[in-house]
C-alpha cells in the first residue's frame, strides 16, 4: 500500500489549491513574476544554504526560539483549564510577522529585487518588513489605511525610523483591505524590480503556502517546548485570525495530532455586516486579492466593510487554507468581541505582567472563556504580538479596571 504524504507536503496542490480554495487569480502581467517567485521558492526551500541562512537569522537576529510560558496566575484566577502562551511577542519587532518577512526578503534578495512593497493593518507587518529591508539593504514601501495610521501611530514612526516609505490608503474604510488594494496597485506598476511581500497566508499562490511554511517555526518550537514542559500535547491550540498567518504557523505542527484547533475571529461590536470581521462565521465563497476563499460580501457581492478593534484582523476574508481546514471540519471557529479582547488585554497585563497586542488578546479572551468550561484541559494560545502599539488607543477609550 502507498504511504500517504504528510499533510504539509500534500497541501496545497501544485496550482496552490487547498481543495477548492486558493489558486492564483491574477492579471496577465503578474503571471510571469508570480511564477518566478514560485519557482525560486520551490528551489530555495530545499536548498541547504537558504535554510542555513534562515536558521542563523532566526537564532542570532530574531532571538528564536521564543518561549512557551505557563500562565499560573491567570489560570488560577479563572479556576479552570490551564493556559499557556507561545510568546511571539518576544520575537524581534514584537510579533510573529518577522518570521515570514526575513524569509520573504531573503527570497527577494535571491531574485535580485530592489524594493519590498506590502500592506499593513496594525503596522506589525510593516515594521517587520521595514526591519528585514534594513537588514538586507533593500528599499521598502508600506501601504497603510489612513484610519490605522492614526490608531497605530507608534508603528508608523517605527517604520519611518527604519527607513521605509509609508503610503496612506485613502479610499473606502481606509483600513486593511484598502491597504492591500493600494499596495497591489503600486506593485503592478513594476513587478520586475519590486517584490510584493504579502503579510499573511493570503494572496495568490504561492504566498499562502510560502508564508505558512515560513511561520511553521512557531508550531515546531511550541510543540517541542510544550511537550518538554508537560510531557504531553495540549488539548487545544488557539490563535487569532485576520489573514491567518500566526494561526497557520502554530496549527501546522498539530494538524495531524489529536489536538483541537480554534481559529478565533473578531466578533467586533455586533453581528450585522460592517460590525465585525468574522469571515468564516458569516462569509461565503468568493475571490478577492487574487485567491478564492470565504469572504464577507455586501449585497453587490463586493468585499463588505469590516470592523474590529484589532487593526491587524479587520480583513473581509481569510487565507484559503483556513477556509479549507474549517470546511473539512479539522479546525473550529471561536469568536471574541471588542470588549472581551480589551478585558483580556488588561487581565494578562495585570495578572501576568504581559501587555498583549489587541489582535492576540482575541485569542486569549477566547481561551479564557474556553478554560472556564473545560476545566481539565490545557490550552496553548499563540500570543502573536505585544501591545505597546495599542496602549494609547486602549487607555483613551477604555478605563483601567481595578484588579
Ligand atoms: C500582533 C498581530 N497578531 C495577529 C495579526 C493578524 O495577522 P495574521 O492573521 O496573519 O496572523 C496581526 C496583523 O497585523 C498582528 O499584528
Amino acid at each position: 500500500m502507498q504511504k500517504q504524504k504528510p499533510y504539509l507536503e500534500s497541501m496545497p496542490d501544485i496550482n496552490g489549491f487547498f481543495g477548492k480554495f486558493g489558486g492564483a487569480f491574477i492579471p496577465p502581467q503578474l503571471e510571469q513574476p508570480f511564477s518566478q517567485i514560485n519557482e525560486a521558492y520551490n528551489k530555495l526551500s530545499k536548498s541547504f544554504e537558504f535554510l542555513h541562512e534562515l536558521r542563523k537569522i532566526r537564532k542570532h537576529y530574531q532571538g528564536r526560539p521564543t518561549p512557551v510560558y505557563y500562565c499560573k496566575n491567570l489560570s488560577d484566577m479563572i479556576g479552570g483549564g490551564q493556559i499557556y502562551l507561545k510568546r511571539e511577542d518576544l520575537n524581534h519587532t514584537g510579533a510573529h510577522k518577522l518570521n515570514h518577512c526575513m524569509a520573504e526578503a531573503l527570497l527577494a534578495k535571491y531574485l535580485g529585487k530592489k524594493k519590498l512593497i506590502a500592506e499593513t493593518g496594525a503596522g506589525q507587518h510593516g515594521v517587520a518588513l521595514a526591519t528585514a529591508a534594513a537588514y538586507f539593504g533593500l528599499e521598502c514601501e508600506i501601504h497603510m489605511g489612513e484610519v490605522d495610521i492614526k490608531k497605530e501611530y507608534p508603528n508608523v514612526v517605527r517604520m519611518k525610523i527604519l527607513g521605509a516609505k509609508v503610503v496612506p490608503a485613502t479610499h473606502g474604510l481606509k483600513t486593511l483591505k484598502e491597504a492591500v488594494d493600494s499596495a497591489f496597485e503600486a506593485y503592478l506598476k513594476d513587478p520586475v524590480t519590486q517584490m510584493f511581500a504579502i503579510g499573511s497566508v493570503v494572496g495568490p499562490h504561492p504566498f499562502p503556502k510560502m508564508v505558512r511554511d515560513f511561520q511553521s517555526v512557531v508550531g515546531i518550537e511550541a510543540k517541542e517546548q510544550f511537550f518538554e514542559m508537560t510531557g504531553k500535547l495540549p488539548d487545544m491550540v488557539c490563535a487569532c485570525i485576520g489573514g491567518g498567518s500566526n494561526a497557520m504557523g502554530i496549527f501546522s505542527a498539530f494538524i495531524e495530532d489529536a489536538v483541537k484547533l480554534y481559529a478565533v475571529e473578531p466578533a467586533g461590536k455586533g453581528d450585522k455586516l460592517g460590525e465585525h470581521s468574522a469571515s468564516l462565521t458569516y462569509g461565503s465563497e468568493g475571490i478577492m486579492h487574487g485567491f478564492n476563499s470565504i469572504m464577507l460580501k455586501d449585497s453587490d457581492g463586493n468585499p463588505a466593510p469590516v470592523h474590529s478593534i484589532g487593526s491587524g484582523i479587520d480583513y473581509p476574508s481569510v487565507g484559503p487554507e483556513h477556509a479549507y481546514l474549517n470546511n473539512i471540519g479539522r479546525t473550529n471557529v471561536g469568536l471574541c468581541n471588542d470588549d472581551e479582547a480589551v478585558e483580556a488585554f488588561y487581565k494578562l497585563s495585570q495578572y501576568e505582567g504581559i501587555i498583549p497586542a489587541l489582535e492576540s488578546a482575541h485569542a486569549l479572551a477566547f481561551a479564557m472563556k474556553y478554560a472556564k468550561e473545560n476545566k481539565t484541559e490545557s490550552i496553548l494560545v499563540n500570543l502573536s504580538g505585544r501591545g505597546d502599539k495599542d496602549i494609547d488607543y486602549v487607555i483613551e477609550n477604555y478605563p483601567i479596571p481595578h484588579k
